[in-house]
């Protein structure tokens, strides 16, 4: 495997973008306009600026690894010669779907196509596709150079042989995979998503203030970021669409998304990437 392509280059896909080409890969970003793409490159280049800044990489090896990148906004004719498709576009079953569509009429026949998806069902998204068989969910953690796993979900007609390859790919990333089956959320936001809304219809009912809710998770429960800051870093949109999918997805109410959460999403406060969410940044 050589030639990778991750279509979205928002926080997870230029994070998967910059691991991929770290580890000598020949990646294609794509991008659905060229400024996007020229904002993903651009993270990417002062995220491995920190690293050379903190010795955990030369200058020459930044540089090598930018050069290994470089970006698209025709996904059709951006997949023709790649032997992986990683995708992380926004977390809407129907905007998958497109994707993985012009993906699959586009790219070689070997290729194996990834999602990134928090919670969406791996065997609907690879039915979106001629090949579910050649179809696997790599769920990889913000910020993604720095979190060790990728969450590796079977749908129901995955090949094993796939499984085994995106396992050692995994390993080859200096990543752990570690397998989950399909159900709604998998595990890792099955019991995430449930404790940031606990946490938020604390903020709601009036239990805590937001800064003391994360204090206590944090110094209590040793998390390295409290729920509502790890909320924030997630996006507030993120996470009421995952809650949504498990809500959907179980038809139970202890899944169902907190008012105040519904209500930040509408007035635009999604968290980090606007500037505003719990806290202010
Ligand atoms: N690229 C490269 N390195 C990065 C980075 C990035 N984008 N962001 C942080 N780092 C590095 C820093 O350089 C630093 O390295 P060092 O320890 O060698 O000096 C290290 O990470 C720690 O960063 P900081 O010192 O700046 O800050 P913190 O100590 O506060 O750590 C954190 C930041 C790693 C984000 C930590 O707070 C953390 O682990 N938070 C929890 C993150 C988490 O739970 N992520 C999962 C979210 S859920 C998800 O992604 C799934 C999805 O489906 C919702």
């Amino acid at each position: 495997m050589e030639r990778v392509a991750v279509v979205g280059g928002g926080t997870m896909g230029n994070g998967i973008a910059q691991i991929f080409a770290m580890n000598g890969f020949s990646v294609t970003l794509i991008e659905t306009r060229q400024e996007l793409a020229e904002k993903a490159l651009s993270t990417i280049e002062k995220n491995l600026g920190r690293m050379v800044s903190k010795e955990k990489i030369s200058e020459e090896e930044k540089e090598a690894t930018l050069e290994r990148i470089e970006s698209s906004t025709d996904t059709a004719s951006a997949v023709k010669d790649v032997d992986l498709v990683i995708e992380a576009v926004p977390e809407l079953y129907d905007i998958k779907k497109k994707v993985f569509q012009t993906i699959d009429e586009n790219a070689p026949e070997h290729a194996i196509f990834a999602s990134n998806t928090s919670s969406i069902s791996i065997t609907k998204l690879a039915e979106c596709t001629g090949r579910p068989e050649q179809f696997i969910g790599m769920h990889f953690f913000n910020p993604v150079p720095v979190m060790k796993l990728v969450e590796v979900i079977n749908g129901l007609k995955t090949d094993p042989e796939i499984t085994d390859q995106i396992i050692s790919l995994s390993d080859q990333l200096g990543k752990v995979a570690v397998p989950a089956n399909d159900s709604p959320g998998f595990v890792s936001n099955r019991v995430l998503m449930p404790m940031i809304n606990e946490a938020i219809f604390c903020v709601y009912e009036g239990v805590a203030e937001p800064e003391d809710i994360d204090s206590i998770m944090k110094l209590g429960m040793a998390h390295p970021m409290g729920p509502l800051r790890l909320a924030d870093f997630i996006g507030l949109d993120v996470c009421l669409d995952i809650l949504e999918v498990l809500y959907e997805g179980f038809k139970d109410p202890k899944y169902r998304p907190c008012p105040l959460l519904v209500k930040m999403v509408d007035a635009g406060k999604l968290g980090n990437k606007t500037g505003e969410g719990f806290f202010t940044y």
